[in-house]
């Protein structure tokens, strides 16, 4: 085979075998296949697409490029949860200890935040001491003891997708509905779960700004999930605007905690109800949607679920007191309100810019080296629809830096938009598909 006449075959707009894509897996790991020769290959397939077969055989050569994580020594059906991130999106700190305390073994790998959305490990940092650095043998022994561990994506893991990422990222070539369902999937497949329960968003501040592009995402893959044996569903859900009022790891943390104590936001509350109910469903935990949802909710009235994040904190090396106390998460000594000039009604609010501001207070990565401050960021007082009057409070911002406040709060002040027609509310959840 010659990587030269697989990419005339793509360009010519043909399928490629399980075997061809295979052998241009394995080369482009192992270094024979050049990055010139896999770039055309790339924007080949951008151009020409590939058919089910392709995406399901480009998944799976990437899953099996490096280390698959074995979790069959976990008692019960592992559900792994997954979102294409936001702003805000603080779900799994939630919804992992709500999952776990209904009965599913959440065995969860998870990544730190680059740009303007976070990472749930640099969010878990903000208790003092907590390491996702965990050896495989420390983190199965803590699914089965407590029933959650979260560990860091590894260097081994779908290997063949890290490379390919970070070519396409340079190459134009990233915003093909393929070859991001492939590339997201190959890693959840090799994290070893049962079943995946995906959150897609969509959205000003999501990855796929265009709902029909997020349902096609969604399907795909929700397609090739099923198609390597794992029961996967998805859920589409809205990024227009962030989820629930907190942005910031620390501020994300003690909104998470909120919502276990049942004080979170609606939309949030709603969101993890959701997912927690498909991950109940998929894991035999429960039969349908209304059951599921009793359960998770018990979860949070019985206090079982805040009682299971302070033992996985802890069970992690972390300070669980501030799960108790969230005055002793780490906080920022600025503080400043942002102001509405005019009276009406919240018509919109630029997801990503907030995200940006969050980014300017010291709260995200703008490089991979950066490091962040876990204790800044924003928590809204106003969501889309809201009333306001003139100079009631939009948001508050949190900082550590009074240069950095004042540029986050002159752009803040842009993301909000205010009309004088009260809108109607848009569904939250914009579909399920199983
Ligand atoms: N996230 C991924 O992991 N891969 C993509 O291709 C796009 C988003």
């Amino acid at each position: 085979m010659r990587m030269y006449d697989l990419i005339m075959k793509k360009r010519n707009g043909f399928a490629l075998s399980g075997d061809e894509i295979n052998y241009m897996v394995k080369g482009y790991t192992d270094g024979t296949i050049p990055d010139y020769q896999m770039s055309a290959m790339m924007m080949a397939i951008y151009f020409k697409g590939m058919d089910e077969k392709e995406t399901l055989a480009l998944t799976m050569a990437m899953e099996k490029s490096g280390d698959e994580l074995d979790l069959s020594r976990i008692k019960g059906i592992k559900v792994d949860k997954h979102s294409t991130g936001g702003v805000g999106d603080k779900t799994s700190l939630a919804l992992a200890p709500m999952a776990a305390a209904a009965g599913i073994p959440v065995a969860k790998m998870s990544g730190r935040g680059l740009g303007h959305t976070g990472g749930t490990i640099d969010k878990l940092e903000s208790f003092p001491g907590f390491s996702t650095d965990i050896s495989t043998e420390k983190f199965v022994e803590n699914v089965n003891r407590i029933g959650i561990a979260i560990m860091g994506q590894t260097a081994s893991l779908a290997p063949a997708d890290k490379k390919l990422y970070a070519l396409r990222d340079v190459t134009a070539t990233v915003d093909n509905m393929s070859l991001i369902a492939s590339s997201i999937m190959s890693k959840k497949l090799a994290a070893g779960a049962d079943a995946i329960v995906l959150d897609v968003k969509t959205g000003s501040g999501a990855f796929m700004k265009r709902e029909e592009d997020a349902f096609a995402l969604a399907r795909e893959m929700v397609k090739i999930g099923n198609g390597a044996g794992r029961k996967t569903s998805a859920i589409v859900s809205d990024m227009d605007q962030p989820l629930g009022f907190a942005i910031g790891n620390a501020l994300e943390v003690e909104e998470a905690i909120n919502t276990l104590k049942g004080n979170g936001p609606d939309d949030f509350l709603e969101l993890c109800l959701t997912l927690g109910s498909r991950m109940l469903i998929a894991g035999g935990r429960a039969d349908g949607e209304k059951e599921a949802r009793q359960m998770l909710l018990q979860t949070i009235e019985e206090g079982t679920a805040l009682k299971k994040l302070a033992e996985f904190v802890e069970a992690q090396g972390g300070d669980a007191s501030a799960v108790y106390d969230t005055s002793l998460l780490p906080r920022a000594s600025l503080q400043r309100s942002l102001y509405a000039r005019t009276e009406g009604f919240v018509s919109h609010i630029a997801c990503d810019e907030v995200g940006i501001c969050s980014l300017l207070l010291g709260g995200g990565r703008e490089t991979k080296e950066s490091r962040i401050d876990l204790s800044v960021g924003i928590v809204l007082q106003k969501k889309v629809g809201d009333y306001v009057k003139e100079n009631e409070c939009l948001a508050v911002l949190y900082a550590n830096d009074a240069d950095k406040l004042s540029a986050a709060e002159n752009r803040l002040q842009k993301a909000f938009q205010i009309g004088q027609e009260k809108l109607e509310k848009k569904p939250f959840i914009k579909g399920i598909i199983t």
